[in-house]
Parts: C-alpha cells; structure tokens; sequence
C-alpha cells in the first residue's frame, strides 16, 4: 500500500471517529442534562447498561450527528413511483425522517423507552420500521465504526454517571426546543 493511501485511510478513520464520538456524548449529554426526570431514573435505575444504550439510541434520533446515508444511482430506478435518473446522487433526509409521526408516535418528545426491546406498544412502534432511522447507513458501505462508536460512549458514560450529575442552566432551558423538533 503507498503511504499516501494509508495516509487517506488513517485521516478518514480520525474525521469520521474524533468529531461523531464526541458530538454523540455531547448529545447524549445535553438530553439527559434537559430531561432531569430521565436522568434520575438512570441513575435510581440498577441497569445501567441497558438504559445507557436507550439514552445513545435517542440521542442519534434527537441530534443526528450525520444528515445519513446516500446512494449514486447506477441506472435508473422507480421509488415510490418516483423516477430516479441515473447518476443522480439520493441522499436520505433521516433528520425529517425521525420526526415523522408514522413512525415515532409522539416524535417532539424525549422517550428513550421508545427503543426498548421486546415491547410491543405504540410508543416502540419505530422498530417495526428498520429504515426510518438509519444513522449508521447499511449494507456494505455501512459506517465501519458503529461498534467501536457504541462501546467507547457506553464505557464513557458509564464512567461518568459514578460521580456526575449532569445539570443544564436555566438559560440554557430553551435549548430544549431545538432538541426534537
Ligand atoms: C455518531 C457516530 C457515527 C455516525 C452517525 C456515523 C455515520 C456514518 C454513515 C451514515 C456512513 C455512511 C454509511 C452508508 O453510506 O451506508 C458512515 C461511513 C463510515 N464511517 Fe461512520 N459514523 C459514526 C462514527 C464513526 C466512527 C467512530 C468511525 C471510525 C472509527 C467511523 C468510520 C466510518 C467510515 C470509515 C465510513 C466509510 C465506510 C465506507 O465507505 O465503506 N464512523 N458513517
């Protein structure tokens, strides 16, 4: 391999590692640091593991750190009636998606519960739909840091959460309604 192709995969693995495991802390944080009803059911609660992937799971459907995957089209292609032409680039907008009430009943509201497994009620009803949120894209050109992403922000919340409350200025309240909406 030529040092300049290592030094592209080196750069692109830190770009695409660096920025999005820190925004995705920061979300997280912020949420919990907004919803102090949430937050002190994490904390109270004696698995913290699982609801500290819930707190992850929402924070990617509140803030996407990325707008999601896109696709160039090779040929073309009928969607939903729609005729895509070929070379045209079609980018998912998951950041609309997320919001649509199809979905995610009750969309502006912060309920990590939403991503619990094994439940079957309204307020899950998002993971019937595999595709309405897609933030790490899918298939083979799939986001390779997606586990590494999920362990290094689990760890690190975790860690947090022995000694830290997490708490948001009450000037800072109205952040609130760019969190959802
Ligand atoms: C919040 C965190 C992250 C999000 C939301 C995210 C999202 C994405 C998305 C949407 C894609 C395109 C997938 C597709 O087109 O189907 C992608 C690709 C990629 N991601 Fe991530 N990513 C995150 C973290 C990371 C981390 C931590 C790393 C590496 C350490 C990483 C490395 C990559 C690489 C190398 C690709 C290109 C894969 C390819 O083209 O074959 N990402 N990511």
């Amino acid at each position: 391999m030529t040092l300049g192709k290592i030094t592209s995969i080196v750069t692109t693995l830190l770009n695409a590692g660096i920025d999005s495991t820190a925004s995705s802390l920061l979300f997280a944080l912020t949420d919990l640091a907004l919803h102090q009803e949430k937050q002190q059911k994490l904390l109270a609660s004696k698995n913290h593991r699982a609801n500290i992937l819930l707190i992850m799971c929402m924070g990617r459907r509140t803030f996407p750190v990325t707008k999601g995957p896109a696709r160039f089209m090779e040929w073309d292609t009928v969607i939903g009636g729609y005729t895509i032409p070929r070379k045209t680039c079609v980018s998912l907008d998951m950041a609309a998606m997320v919001k649509d009430e199809r979905f995610f009943p009750k969309a502006k509201e912060y309920i990590p519960e939403r991503w619990l497994r094994n439940v079957n009620d309204e307020i899950t009803k998002g993971q019937e739909f595999p595709f309405a949120c897609k933030p790490f894209g899918f298939g083979p050109r799939g986001c390779i840091g997606k586990d590494l992403l999920k362990w290094k922000c689990k760890l690190e919340l975790q860690r947090l959460f022995r000694t830290l409350k997490f708490q948001c200025h009450l000037e800072y309240q109205r952040l609130k309604q760019f969190t959802v909406h």
